[in-house]
């Protein structure tokens, strides 16, 4: 099995957490559209997504799905979201595609944040990957030295301006041994829009898809 697979055989594993008839909240990544084609072929119906990007919104309304306005909705029951890391604790670092501040509301929003992924994003220790921020444009340089202070590495991700019209800052090197502590650090700098650090509200499962299967975690 291929990476490809992997996300296949997961994105559909994510069908069994939603329900008939109910709005659901949609990531964003490769991972979320292999569940959003599983979703339309699985003949299931739901009565209408929240999504937290612009690509999937495009690609939820191609397949017949109704994408509808947070505000109109209230509180969702489950979000379905995939991941760049993942721990133990379920702790995530997120925001690869750019969509981390539109995917953690949808997250806060919903009782219940079902994470998919295949098991090369599992880490002992958040950090490998490169945490993204997202910031208002004009603070990027304040941002970015704030970042090196606390001992990261910034790289501006040039030419790309996120859904809100933001940039993003992906930070390498940054010591992630405490991400509640981290995140509550980097939440607190002006211009900070949003941390792709997802520990202060973790995923409520993972379900990591190995070539053995599906493992909850
Ligand atoms: C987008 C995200 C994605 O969930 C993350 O990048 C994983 O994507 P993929 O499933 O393509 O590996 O946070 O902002």
């Amino acid at each position: 099995m291929n990476q490809d697979d992997l996300k296949r055989l997961v994105g559909t594993a994510a069908l069994d957490y939603v329900k008939a008839d109910s709005v659901i909240g949609v990531g964003t990544g490769s991972t979320v559209n292999c569940f959003i084609e599983a979703l339309i072929n699985s003949g299931l119906r739901i009565e209408a997504a929240v999504s937290s990007s612009e690509a999937t919104t495009r690609l939820l309304e191609a397949g017949g799905i109704q994408v509808v306005d947070l505000n109109q909705t209230g509180g969702l029951d489950v979000y379905i979201d995939g991941a760049d890391e993942f721990d133990a604790h379920r702790r995530l670092i997120k925001g690869g595609g750019g969509a981390l501040t539109r995917e953690k509301i949808v997250a806060a929003a919903s009782k219940k944040f079902v994470c998919i992924a295949d098991q090369s994003k599992q880490v002992k220790v958040l950090g490998t990957f490169p945490l993204p921020l997202e910031v208002i444009p004009l603070a990027r340089s304040l941002v970015a030295r704030r970042m090196v202070a606390l001992g990261g590495q910034p790289e501006w991700r040039e030419n790309f301006t996120t859904d809100n019209g933001n940039w993003i800052l992906d930070i390498h090197n940054l010591d992630l041994v405490d991400p509640v502590d981290m995140e509550k650090t980097i939440n607190n700098l002006a211009g900070v829009v949003t941390c792709g650090l997802f520990a202060i509200r973790p995923a409520d499962m993972v379900l990591m898809a190995t070539k053995d299967g599906i493992k909850l975690l």
